[in-house]
């Protein structure tokens, strides 16, 4: 164990100097670490691909420009998807690399969950802080919350955020919800009113393994992370390490609790369908603008950022919900239903994507590669010149020279897992090939207007062309060579692939068991959990 770890250290270092050009053979570890780039990831949650201004093809709005700016100075990839259309099992693939069949981790996590990301599982954070990073989380992990699985533990020297979503616990005063759920201390009167809105405990806010509020403000959590992050980038250099930053955002989800309006006219958010939803939008943006700021101001040309989403919009929201711009899964919606997060429709798992690296990613250029966010893994571990252990298997691939050389290959194959949409959690119900997208199963997530659609199976498959057809409106007829190609080869690749997870030995399986005293409890005494001040 030792020797695989000093030698995969040994092996990065090498890497780590080719890639540098310039690493002397001599220079102590200390020194070279140094050199490593840092590494800042943003997650939004439940963002919509259309939600990023510049994916919109008028370029009209406005409501992100600092993410405009990221990627007029870097990258934007605009066939990135996230690895699953839904909470935790996105953040588990995201944060190992492989599917949620491998990592066992196939559907969210809730409020009494017992346990979490399998321990068996090997995680970013953990890999780059042996290899000599500071490694600091600040927001939603929703990968187990309960001593060995909370975020100190699985690789972040810091930890300050929330558990699970912020829709997982009452608050004293509510962001903007559909249903509306009460402050804490009302919902016990009406309960029938009730319905949707969790509201046994409060929404804790947990620091390293301590709770430090419950229920927590949710108006300051955007100033607590801004404070944070900048805190942490700026230390980063007394500190003298690399640093991973991992920032999960609770931003786009509901309850969404943007700043005041300002213009007088805008009272109140309630009159102004959309402005709640655009107000919360821009205050995300400028989130990311001080994070860049802050990093821009310290190692600018040794620090890659990378903004991404977790899945698609929660159209069950209505006007709470984003944008997934020209990717409306008409094929679906047209049969009843909504098309975005907890499908495979496109709608469910694309997401903005935006790299960021000045002198290292060339500046404006924009990439079709088909990529996935499992390739942060593999990607970020190669700029460091860390090696993954050897006796697990992944999914992700190294996308190093789409970042950095402008090359266009992604991944042959991409699947896309059943997210709660249809079926069993975690099958491979879509998978992508070039332009091509080929579904087994078909399934429709709550619609805004409450339509929930039919599970379908297609045997054989409905295969889409994603150039021609965006909105995934028109399968292509079973009768024509082109259908036939595809449907082979997608058919071949996933009968591999399954073979391959059945075999391997380094699958993991979830423990999804729920009990009362596993929800985090600042004060039991207290209604709601609620953490008793003195004074
Ligand atoms: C969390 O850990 C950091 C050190 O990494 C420490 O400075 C801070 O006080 C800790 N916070 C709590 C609430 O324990
Ligand atoms: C707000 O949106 C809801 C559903 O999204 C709609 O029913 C309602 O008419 C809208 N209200 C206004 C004032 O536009
Ligand atoms: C970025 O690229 C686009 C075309 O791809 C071009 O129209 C635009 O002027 C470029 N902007 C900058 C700042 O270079």
């Amino acid at each position: 164990m030792a020797e695989a770890l000093s030698l995969s250290l040994l092996l990065g270092t090498l890497l780590c100097g080719l890639l540098l050009h310039a690493v002397s053979q001599h220079r102590v570890r200390d020194e070279e670490s140094k050199q490593k780039p840092n590494f800042i990831i943003i997650l939004a949650d439940d963002i919509g691909w259309g939600d990023l201004d510049v994916n919109q093809p008028d370029g009209d709005s406005t409501n992100t420009p600092h993410l405009n700016l990221m990627a007029a100075q870097g990258l934007r990839l605009t066939d990135f998807h996230s690895p699953a259309s839904t909470c935790s099992p996105s953040r588990a693939a995201i944060l190992t690399g492989r599917y949620g069949l491998r990592n066992g981790v196939t559907h969210n996590f809730a409020v009494d969950s017992v346990a979490g990301l399998p321990l068996s599982e090997v995680t970013l954070p953990q890999l780059l802080q042996e290899a000599g990073y500071y490694t600091a989380m600040l927001g939603k992990w929703h990968l187990g919350h309960n001593g060995p699985y909370s975020p100190v533990n699985r690789g972040f020297d810091y930890y300050l955020g929330i558990p699970y979503s912020n829709d997982m616990g009452c608050t004293d005063t509510p962001g903007y919800n559909l249903p509306q759920c009460l402050p804490c201390d009302r919902f016990r009167l009406k309960r029938s009113a009730h319905e949707g809105c969790y509201s046994k405990v409060g929404l804790p806010l947990i620091e390293n393994s301590s709770i430090v509020e419950q229920p927590l403000d949710l108006w300051t959590l955007t100033d607590r992370y801004k404070s944070a992050a900048t805190t942490i980038i700026h230390k980063a250099r007394e500190r003298g390490q690399p640093y991973l930053l991992y920032i999960a955002l609770a931003h786009m989800h509901v309850p969404l609790s943007p700043p005041p309006p300002s213009e007088p006219s805008s009272a109140t958010y309630h009159s102004h369908n959309g402005s709640v939803y655009t107000a919360c939008l821009r205050e995300m943006d400028s989130l990311v603008g001080a994070v860049k700021r802050a990093s821009d101001d310290t190692e600018k040309d040794n620090t890659l950022i990378w903004f991404t989403g977790d899945n698609g919009p929660w159209e069950q929201k209505c006007q709470y919900a984003g944008s997934v711009g020209p990717f409306t899964g008409k094929w679906q919606t047209s049969r009843g239903g909504g098309s975005a997060k907890r499908t495979t429709w496109e709608g469910g798992h694309r997401v903005p994507t935006v790299a960021y690296w000045p002198g290292h990613i060339p500046a404006n250029a924009t990439s079709s590669a088909l990529l996935s966010g499992m390739d942060i893994f593999p990607t970020l571990l190669s700029l460091a010149g860390v090696t993954p252990p050897s006796s697990r298997r992944y999914d992700g691939i190294d996308a190093t020279n789409v970042l950095l050389q402008s090359q266009h290959t992604g991944h042959e194959f991409l699947f896309h897992p059943n997210s709660g949409a249809a079926g069993r959690f975690g099958d491979l119900q879509a998978v992508r090939t070039g332009k091509h997208k080929a579904f087994y199963m078909t399934g429709a997530a709550e619609s805004c207007g409450g339509a929930t659609g039919k599970h379908q199976l297609h045997d054989p498959p409905l295969i889409f062309d994603l150039e021609r057809d965006k909105s995934e409106e028109t399968p292509l007829d079973a009768r024509t060579p082109e259908y036939k190609a595809i449907a082979e080869r997608v058919a071949r690749r996933r009968e591999e692939l399954l073979w391959d997870i059945a075999t391997d030995a380094s699958a993991s399986t979830a423990d999804y068991s729920v009990d009362k005293s596993a929800a985090p409890c600042c004060d039991r005494t207290q209604a709601v959990c609620r953490c008793h001040t003195l004074g």
